[in-house]
């Protein structure tokens, strides 16, 4: 059917066009953490150096517990969104003291942690655990709402809710976290804010935008 054609021409794409990244290398759930957390509002080239050195002087959750939050504050200067690193501090100590040091496996457990909402607990269960949860940040946002049509603001409480079903109905069964990165580069590389690249996106056949010519004009903009 649809899905499965759409499956199939997302993952055929991405065998070819997926990037490496350094986060991307292992599943530990502590390193799928820290890097959602410092791509949540900071570009890709921008994060890969805070990435590894934040890795260096913290390789594990009970490295970082242990520290001083002015040392994990001094290694995200320049990041900005200071709370960001606090959250993780204040999350580290909680994991590493309470859970004995493992990382919650379930949507509703990771959400109780500082700093983790719906999306980075979807992208740790997924991409660290290989379970099939959705996810929907910047790009798959973007994607999502462009493939569905979707002509209202996709923050409304309705526009949310299409996303977030939307996202969860096209994960396959199998390998869903590697789909879910499929998703997040063919936004971020193909389906861009500005001159998206529907001649050659793999899956324009079924995008609602493309068919009837609104690409440019969905998502709706930022009410201001
Ligand atoms: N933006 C948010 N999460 C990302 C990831 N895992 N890879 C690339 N870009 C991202």
């Amino acid at each position: 059917g649809r899905r499965q054609r759409f499956r199939r021409q997302l993952q055929s794409w991405y065998a070819s066009h997926q990037r490496d990244l350094p986060w991307r290398r292992q599943h530990d759930p502590y390193v799928v953490w820290i890097s959602e957390i410092m791509l949540q509002q900071t570009v890709v080239a921008a994060v890969i150096p805070y990435f590894k050195r934040f890795m260096t002087r913290f390789p594990d959750v009970q490295t970082l517990a242990a520290a001083e939050e002015s040392e994990v504050l001094q290694h995200w200067e320049g990041l900005g969104y200071y709370s960001r690193a606090r959250n993780i501090h204040k999350a580290a100590k909680l994991i590493a003291g309470e859970l004995d040091g493992n990382f919650p496996r379930d949507l509703e457990a990771l959400q109780k942690l500082p700093g983790i909402g719906r999306y980075t607990a979807g992208a740790i269960c997924s991409f660290a655990y290989d379970t099939r949860a959705p996810i929907v940040e910047a790009n798959t946002l973007r994607l999502y709402s462009r493939l569905i049509g979707l002509e209202e603001d996709p923050r409304s409480k309705s526009g949310q809710n299409q996303l977030w079903e939307f996202a969860e109905l096209i994960l396959p069964r199998k390998s869903p976290g590697e789909f879910n990165q499929a998703l997040m580069d063919l936004g971020s590389l193909v389906c861009t804010p500005q001159n998206p690249d529907c001649e050659t996106c793999p899956v324009s056949a079924g995008c609602e935008a493309f068919l009837r010519q609104r690409q440019h004009l969905i998502p709706v903009p930022k009410a201001r």
